[in-house]
C-alpha cells in the first residue's frame, strides 16, 4: 500500500472516561488504517465505543493516549498538535451525525452554504456547490424548504450533502441510514461509496444495519475496546 493512500492511520488510541470506581475504559488499543477509496463499516454492540472512536477520527474527543495522523499529517500524539481543530475539522472531516443536526431557521440550501461559507468560499460559488450536491443526492427540488417540512429521508440527504460540501477526504457517518427505509438507505450507501470513488476520500460508517453490509469493502468489529476483522 503507497504510505500517501492512507487516509487514516489511528496507533494504539485508547480512550477512558472518568476515574477510580467510576472510570470506563471505552477504547483499549486500537489500530485502524483507511486508505483511499476505502468505505468501511465499523460494528459493534451497544456501548461498545464506536462513536467514542468516530469522534476521536474527527477531532472532536480528546483520546487518553496514542495517535492519530489525518491524510498524511499526524494530528495527536499524546496532545493535538494543531492550535485550531476546527479549521483541521473544516478542511479534512465531512461527519454525518446520527440525528441530522440541521440548523431549523435555514433552507436546505443554506444549511449546506454555511460550511462553506466558514471555509471561506465565495458566497456564489458556495451557493452553486450547495445546489449541485442537493441536485446529486436527488434532493435538489427541496432546496428552499427549511427541516421542518422535509421528510426523514430529505433531511438525512441533505445533512449528506452538508457534509461533503467542502470535498473532505474524510467521511465519518454514525449510523447514518438508521432514520431510512430499506431501499433509501441502499441508495444512501451507493452515493456515499460513489463520491468515495470520485473524491477518492475514504468512509467510515457506524452501522447496524445488515442489509447494507454487502455494500462495504470491508467490516471491522469493535470488542472490549478492540478491534478485529471478524
Ligand atoms: N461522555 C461520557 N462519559 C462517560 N462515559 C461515556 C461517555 N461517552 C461514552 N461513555 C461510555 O463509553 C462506552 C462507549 O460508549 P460509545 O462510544 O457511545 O459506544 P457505542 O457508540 O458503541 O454505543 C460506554 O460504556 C459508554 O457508557
Ligand atoms: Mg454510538
Amino acid at each position: 500500500m503507497d504510505h500517501a493512500d492512507i487516509l487514516i492511520d489511528v496507533a494504539s488510541v485508547a480512550k477512558h472516561y472518568g476515574e477510580g470506581d467510576t472510570r470506563v475504559d471505552a477504547l483499549r488499543a486500537v489500530d485502524l488504517q483507511v486508505k483511499a477509496g476505502e468505505v468501511i463499516a465499523l460494528l459493534g454492540p451497544s456501548g461498545s465505543g464506536k462513536t467514542t472512536l468516530l469522534n476521536i477520527i474527527g477531532c472532536i474527543l480528546d483520546p487518553s493516549s496514542g495517535q492519530v495522523a489525518l491524510d498524511g499529517e499526524m494530528v495527536f500524539d499524546g496532545k493535538w498538535l494543531r492550535g485550531d481543530l476546527r479549521r483541521l475539522r473544516l478542511e479534512k472531516i465531512g461527519f454525518i451525525f446520527q440525528a441530522h443536526n440541521l440548523l431549523p431557521f435555514l433552507t436546505a440550501e443554506e444549511n449546506v452554504a454555511v460550511v462553506l461559507d466558514l471555509a471561506g468560499w465565495p458566497s456564489s460559488k458556495g451557493r452553486a456547490r450547495a445546489n449541485e450536491l442537493l441536485d446529486y443526492l436527488e434532493v435538489g427540488h427541496r432546496a428552499k424548504v427549511k427541516p421542518a417540512l422535509l421528510s426523514g429521508g430529505e433531511a438525512q440527504r441533505v445533512a449528506i450533502a452538508r457534509a461533503l460540501a467542502n470535498k473532505p477526504r474524510i467521511i465519518l457517518a454514525d449510523e447514518p441510514t438508521a432514520a431510512l427505509d430499506s431501499s433509501r438507505a441502499q441508495l444512501v450507501m451507493d452515493l456515499l461509496r460513489r463520491l468515495a470513488e470520485e473524491q477518492q476520500a475514504c468512509i467510515v460508517t457506524v452501522t447496524h444495519d445488515e442489509k447494507i453490509f454487502n455494500r462495504f469493502d470491508r467490516l471491522v468489529h469493535l470488542r472490549d475496546g478492540r478491534l478485529s476483522d471478524r
